[in-house]
């Protein structure tokens, strides 16, 4: 298959072609997820939740996001490839914001980059498209603004709030963005954005209205420490696999069941009793 990017994306709006989305964090995932006919891999800076143990994403650096970007642009193939920018490296200033894009792009190798954000940020979009670089905006839950937002909870509730998120997500869409996040908001409310928009919308606790949808891998798989949002569905229990095939190989290495003749490498041409 030949490689998805961004005017694919923008085809399968126009199409009403479903677009999906998974997290991604290192090269042996990406290459599953890439074989297996995903759309876009998302390095999310929840690796700071997923594979690093914070309690939040606020932590995460740009070393951080380059590090894990990298090993997932060496296994995709297909997939178009899209890292965020942490906490603190677009906020600032302008100037900051267009660098640090340029840095993820020139070190990675991905396709575009992802900020959180709505109005406010239309500004900063609209520098890093002007560089020449792909940005997928993210408007809701935007969990690098948790501690503003006073936890972790659905956003465009009110007449105000369902308002000043289309105002948003149609500022995004002009300053350049070729893709919306829309997480943890109103299915109602993501499917009037999605209709007013000519950009693909992607939506993780948004409903199905969305162009296309994003979950955290390690949720999706069932190996997810600790709480699990409403808007994820497990698709299997990696956890519970996991921890039964660990403790089959405590189990054989203590009988001396592990490991068998087949994986083990036997003497041809040596005669042992000759040894002292
Ligand atoms: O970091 C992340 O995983 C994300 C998705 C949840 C959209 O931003
Ligand atoms: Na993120």
């Amino acid at each position: 298959d030949k490689k998805i990017t961004v005017s694919v994306i923008r085809e399968r709006k126009l199409a009403g072609q479903a677009v999906s989305m998974l997290t991604a964090y290192d090269y042996s995932m990406a290459v599953t997820l890439d074989r297996a006919g995903v759309d876009m891999l998302l390095v999310g800076d929840s690796l700071g939740n997923v594979v690093l143990g914070y309690d939040s994403t606020l932590p995460v650096t740009m070393e951080d996001m380059i590090h894990h970007g990298k090993a997932v642009c060496r296994g995709a193939k297909r997939a178009l490839v899209v890292v965020d920018m942490p906490f603190m490296s677009y906020q600032v200033t302008v100037e900051a914001a267009v660098t640090n894009a340029g840095r993820i792009m020139k070190e990675t190798g991905a396709q575009a980059v992802k900020v959180e954000g709505g109005e406010e940020m239309a500004e900063v979009v609209s520098a890093i498209v002007r560089a020449g670089i792909p940005v997928v905006a993210h408007v809701g839950l935007t969990p690098q603004s948790v501690h503003q937002l006073g936890g972790f909870k659905v956003q465009g509730k009110s007449q105000a709030a369902a308002q000043k998120l289309l105002n948003d997500a149609r500022a995004l869409e002009k300053a350049g963005a070729f893709a919306l996040v829309m997480e943890c908001i109103p299915e109602a409310l993501a499917q009037k954005v999605t209709q007013a928009l000519q950009i693909a919308t992607i939506g993780i606790g948004a409903g199905a209205g969305c162009d296309g949808q994003v979950l955290v891998i390690n949720d999706l798989l069932g190996m997810c420490s600790g709480f699990t949002p409403k808007f994820v569905k497990k698709y299997a229990n990696l956890e519970r696999m996991i921890s039964e095939s660990v403790t089959a190989y405590i189990r054989e290495i203590g009988e001396k069941q592990f490991p068998g003749p087949e994986h083990s490498f036997q003497l041809a041409d040596v005669e042992l009793e000759k040894l002292y």
